[in-house]
Formats: structure tokens, C-alpha cells, sequence
């Protein structure tokens, strides 16, 4: 019965062992997974928007091949959550309209606007430099499909994490109006992307049953304190400065002291009203109803197939 099934799905959480689509499950653990997996892959979709701004301007046509390579993995991210999410019961197609329903949450960062080319730069150090801290413990996530998919995203966000530091790191050895792009870039991003890895624990609904169940294995106020730690030694080697006079190692707490973070900026971006919100919904949808005679002729071609099998 039930209960035995909730005991096994207990034990095999208790003992790290993965959870896969046709055990058994609580409801709740299905409907926070499905959530939360939803959730990423729309943000790999909406986020290849601030980038893909670039592509056709990108200065160089190395700079050039190396976006559109960036751009190109996070479509296959977003395609790959989407199917470990639909392996618990959604479909493509109800995630779909809920992201051009505007519906679905996808994250805060892919809302801000990307006007100079030290936005490539600062997105891929920042943005990817976070979505690694928070993605690299998801790999043990306990739900199988999710926790497989990270492995090799995450290989590929390393590989933008340095492309956007080494486009950053270029600027910083050029002119002074080269260096005061890249700073006033990374001005740009820093709160941002300290926002991405979400409210502060005390405020934080999801977080307490989401560690219980193994989904996630930090709080969202440890990774942040720790993508801090991984980014000062990294913005010395570049010259920039990170934009927070605050910014001090405490040596009692063996953790960085900071500014506090404006969390009514990152209510407003949720509530839809950051720079670009309005934006990145108009051209999915956009994307997403010019793209229909593919999935018509898919779904078509598909049929046929089927057909002729049957002979
Ligand atoms: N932007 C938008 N919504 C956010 C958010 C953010 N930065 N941070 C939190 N939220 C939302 C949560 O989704 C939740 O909403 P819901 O309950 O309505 O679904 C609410 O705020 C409360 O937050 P919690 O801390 O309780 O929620 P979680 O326990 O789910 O933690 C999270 C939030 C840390 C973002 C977690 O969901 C997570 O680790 N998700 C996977 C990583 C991810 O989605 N990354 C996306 C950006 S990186 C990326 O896409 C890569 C790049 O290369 C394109």
C-alpha cells in the first residue's frame, strides 16, 4: 500500500540512492520537482534572448562562432530539463503555454538588458559563474533524470563561465574606454546575479523540504556566500572591482560581510516588471508561434512514419 511505498521512497532518500520516473513518489515531491525543472529549462530558453542580442554584432568572427556555440547549448539545456521534467507526468506543450501565458517563473537575471558587448563578458563570468555554484550540487540531486542532466550542463557552463571571464579579462588589457565597458558591465550584473540564487533562506518557502528530500543540498544564502568567495580572487586577477564598498572577509565568521541586497529590485523583476520582462515574453511567443508549421510538419511526418509501419 501507500504507506510501504512512502517508507521505501523514505529509505532510498535516506540512503542517497536516486529516485526515478517509474518509482513511486509522493505527490508533492513530483509537483516541486516538476516545478522547480520547469522553472530551469524555461530560464535556458528565455536566457539565450540577452545573448543572442550579440550575436550578429560580436567583434570578431571568433567572438562570433564562440556566442553562437553558447547560445546553441543552452537550446539543448533547455530541451534536456524539459524532457527530465516531462518524465514526471507534464508535457512540452502545457510547459510551453505556461511560459508564453506568462505564467511560469524563469529566473530573475534573464530580464536585465545587455547593451554593450562587456555584457557577453560580464553575463558569462556572473550569470554562468552562479547558475555552476548552484548547478554543480544539484548533480546529486536525488530525483535520477535531473541530477544526470546537470552533469553535463554544468560541464558546459564551466566552458561559458571562461569564455565570459577571458572576454572580460581581454577588455581589461585594452583602452580605457575598453576597461570602463567591462566595469561598468560588471556594475551592471553583480546584484543581479546575486539575486539568481534566490530569497534569503529565512524567506525562502521551498527550501526547508526541497534539502530534506535531497533536491537541493545548500541553501540558497550558502551558495550565494560562496559564489562571493569564488568570484573575489578571480575580479583581482581581471582589475575590475566588484561594486560593493562592503565587501570585507570576516575572519570570525570565515565568510564575506556585504552589503544587504535590494530585494525589492528582484520582487519587482518576479512580479514582471524588471527592464526587460515585456521583452523576453513578446519574442518567445513570437518564436514560438512562427515556429509552428515545424511542429505541424513533425507531427505530420511522424504520422506517416507510423502509418507506413503499420503497412
Ligand atoms: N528568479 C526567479 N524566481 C526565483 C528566483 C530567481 N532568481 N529565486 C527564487 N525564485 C522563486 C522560486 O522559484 C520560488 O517560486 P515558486 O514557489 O512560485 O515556484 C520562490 O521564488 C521562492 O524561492 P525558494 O527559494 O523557496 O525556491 P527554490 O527552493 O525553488 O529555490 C532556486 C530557488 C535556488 C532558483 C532553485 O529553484 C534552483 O536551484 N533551481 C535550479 C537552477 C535554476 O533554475 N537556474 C536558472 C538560472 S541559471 C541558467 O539558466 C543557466 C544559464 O546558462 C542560462
Amino acid at each position: 500500500g501507500d504507506e510501504e511505498a512512502q517508507q521505501a521512497f523514505d529509505e532510498l532518500i535516506e540512503r542517497d540512492q536516486r529516485i526515478e520516473p517509474r518509482d513511486w513518489m509522493p505527490d508533492a515531491y513530483r509537483k516541486t520537482l516538476i516545478r522547480q525543472i520547469s522553472q530551469h529549462g524555461h530560464s535556458e530558453i528565455i536566457g539565450m534572448q540577452p545573448e543572442g542580442n550579440w550575436i550578429t554584432r560580436a567583434p570578431s568572427l571568433k567572438r562570433k562562432a564562440i556566442l553562437m556555440a553558447k547560445v546553441q547549448d543552452e537550446a539543448g539545456h533547455g530541451l534536456y530539463l524539459y524532457s527530465a521534467a516531462q518524465t514526471l507526468g507534464i508535457s512540452r506543450e502545457e510547459m510551453m503555454q505556461q511560459l508564453i501565458s506568462g505564467k511560469a517563473k524563469y529566473s530573475s537575471i534573464f530580464n536585465y538588458t545587455t547593451p554593450t558587448w562587456a555584457d557577453m563578458g560580464a553575463i558569462g563570468w556572473l550569470v554562468d559563474g552562479a547558475a555552476i555554484c548552484n548547478q554543480v550540487p544539484l548533480c546529486r540531486a536525488s530525483y535520477g533524470p535531473y541530477g544526470r542532466a546537470m552533469v553535463r550542463i554544468c560541464k558546459e557552463e564551466s566552458f561559458h563561465q571562461r569564455q565570459g571571464f577571458e572576454i572580460l579579462l581581454e577588455l581589461m588589457a585594452g583602452t580605457e574606454a575598453q576597461r570602463e565597458m567591462a566595469q561598468a558591465a560588471v556594475n551592471r550584473w553583480y546584484w543581479p546575479a546575486l539575486m539568481m540564487f534566490g530569497p534569503p533562506d529565512d524567506e525562502s518557502p521551498n527550501s526547508a523540504q526541497s534539502m530534506a528530500w535531497k533536491i537541493k543540498r545548500f541553501s540558497n544564502d550558502e551558495l550565494r556566500q560562496r559564489f562571493v568567495g569564488m568570484l573575489v580572487p578571480q575580479a583581482e586577477v581581471m582589475g575590475v572591482t566588484l561594486p560593493d564598498p562592503n565587501l570585507k572577509w570576516n575572519e570570525e565568521r570565515q565568510a564575506y560581510d556585504m552589503s544587504p541586497i535590494d530585494w525589492t529590485e528582484f520582487h519587482e523583476v518576479l512580479a514582471g516588471r524588471g527592464p526587460a520582462n515585456h521583452e523576453r515574453l513578446r519574442r518567445r511567443r513570437e518564436a514560438h508561434e512562427a515556429g509552428a508549421w515545424v511542429r505541424e510538419a513533425a507531427a505530420e511526418y511522424a504520422r506517416k512514419q507510423a502509418e507506413r509501419a503499420e503497412g
